[in-house]
């Protein structure tokens, strides 16, 4: 179907106009098609704001009644209903441009019982019809920033020369260690093994498979010849954790770089941080700005603060003294050793150094296997990165390279050095220093939308108890 996108019009009617005048059949008339947002009548004129998912903005259709009999336009005025209008550009006082009707096709009827039909729906029951979502002009904007941000990110890392690589959906490897893996199996409900392993031999890949945690693992090994690459896709945990920050299913960026080591890595990071940031801002003026409107105050001055300031860094030794002299009452107790919680990792970001701040050298005891261990012996070349408003968006870290260390540490936590034995021939053959990080995506499209809760980041979100 020939006709004009929304958002060409209202962004530059004029040059529109003359650009474009020969491209349609109808002589001067602009075909427009979309969904009504809303309809209003008077006595004499009847309006439609049209939204064809272009821009945020919606095209006001006018419609003078007398030069139509009612039955040609009355079905395109219900909420919802997809048409086709064409019709002259006229300029508007109030909203720059509208289009005056000359034709009107309904391309899909819409009912009365259109769960949509208010102006303003609460988030909650909007994630009770996501399949309706997209419609809003919520989930519009959030969508939209989704793809500029999946765009950045591969724009900056080809451009750093990175290499895109594909890792393994389908897993037999845990990477984090923490038994979170869902299970993939095409085995019977109530198939049955003498023993667990009888059980899985059984099953369709010969052995226990699951949707992988990370794709790391498999993205060192890649890197153990490229040099330089990323991953990006989904990543699956069936962590019971049901908070706002929390999907089963979620999208992760893991690049992995090799003769890294953590300072360099926290480099790459906080320019990638940087640059992707400095692309939204650059493309999304619209949705920042109607974001602000959601009550994300002072997004756009909060990100551009984020582009022009060096991030902060602190151990996470010095942390913890931190935690312990603000005097604050937190619900889990803090000292060296323990896990950071998000009250912690929010309290450093926002109220101490008040910007994204890398937290360095954890505890080799809280974190995974693969981590490079320290000469003090008790703590991991590791670092999380912290955001105001979220907490924890990026865990970072140089890796183990050395075999016989790596080995230990994974003997020390019981895993199945059998099960690692690929990872482990990277170490065995012309092991090098080498680092990476993953961001959850989510959580970063959280960061510069000022979304609250990832269930309103993800077109279906999956959390525990909901598919
Ligand atoms: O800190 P994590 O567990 O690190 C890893 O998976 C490493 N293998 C990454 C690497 O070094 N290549 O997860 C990385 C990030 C977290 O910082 C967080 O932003 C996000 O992934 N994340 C989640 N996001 C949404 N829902 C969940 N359940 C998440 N779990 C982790
Ligand atoms: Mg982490």
């Amino acid at each position: 179907m020939k006709h004009a996108d929304i958002k060409d019009i209202l962004n530059c009617p004029a040059r529109f106009l003359e650009s474009n005048r020969d491209s349609y059949d109808l002589e001067d008339l602009v075909p427009v098609c979309g969904w009504v947002r809303t309809s209003r009548e008077s006595k004499n004129v009847a309006f439609l704001e049209i939204n064809d998912g272009t821009c945020l903005r919606n095209l006001q259709v006018v419609i003078i009644k007398d030069r139509f009999s009612r039955s040609e336009y009355e079905k395109a005025l219900p909420v919802g209903t997809s048409v086709c209008v064409t019709g002259t550009l006229v300029p508007s006082e109030k909203n720059g441009v509208e289009l005056l009707m000359e034709t009107v096709q309904v391309l899909g009827e819409c009912p009365q019982d259109f769960p949509l039909q208010k102006k303003h729906h609460t988030l909650e029951y909007l994630r009770t019809i996501p399949h309706l979502r997209p419609r809003t002009r919520y989930f519009e904007a959030v969508l939209r920033m989704r793809s500029t941000l999946s765009f950045a990110i591969h724009e900056y890392f080809q451009s750093e020369g990175f290499v895109y690589v594909h890792t393994p959906i389908i897993t037999g490897s845990d990477c984090e260690g923490a038994g979170e893996m869902f299970r993939v199996t095409t085995n019977a409900w109530d198939a049955k093994g003498e023993t667990a392993e009888e059980y899985y031999r059984k099953d369709f890949f010969g052995a226990k498979a699951g949707l992988t945690v990370s794709g790391q693992l498999e993205g060192e090994m890649a890197a153990m010849g490229l040099g330089r690459i990323y991953t990006f896709g989904p990543t699956f945990r069936a962590e019971h954790s049901n908070t706002t920050r929390h999907a089963a299913e979620f999208w992760q960026i893991e690049p992995e770089v090799c003769f890294a080591d953590l300072n360099d890595i926290m480099d790459i990071a906080e320019d990638f941080i940087k640059s992707i940031v400095n692309s939204v801002l650059g493309n999304c003026q619209d949705e920042l700005e109607y974001f602000e409107g959601q009550g994300a105050k002072g997004l756009r001055a909060r990100l551009y603060s984020v582009v022009h300031q060096d991030f902060a860094r602190v151990s996470y030794t010095e942390a913890i003294q931190i935690l312990q002299k603000s005097g604050k009452e937190f619900k889990y107790p803090v000292e060296w050793g323990v896990d950071l919680q998000t009250e912690h990792e929010r309290y450093l970001t926002e109220e101490v150094f008040k910007k994204p701040v890398f937290v360095t050298d954890y505890p080799m005891d809280i974190k995974a296997f693969y981590m490079k261990q320290n000469p003090d012996g008790r703590t991991v070349a590791a670092t999380d990165l912290l955001v105001p408003g979220i907490g924890e968006i990026i865990g970072c870290s140089e890796r183990e390279a050395d075999y016989g260390k790596l080995v230990a540490a994974m003997e020390k936590r019981g895993m199945p050095l059998e099960a690692y034995r690929e990872y482990l021939d990277t170490r065995k053959y012309g092991s090098v220093p080498h680092s990476g990080f993953g961001l959850g995506f989510e959580r970063m499209l959280m960061y510069v939308t000022g979304v609250q809760n990832i269930r309103d980041t993800l077109l279906f979100p999956r959390t525990v108890g909901s598919l």
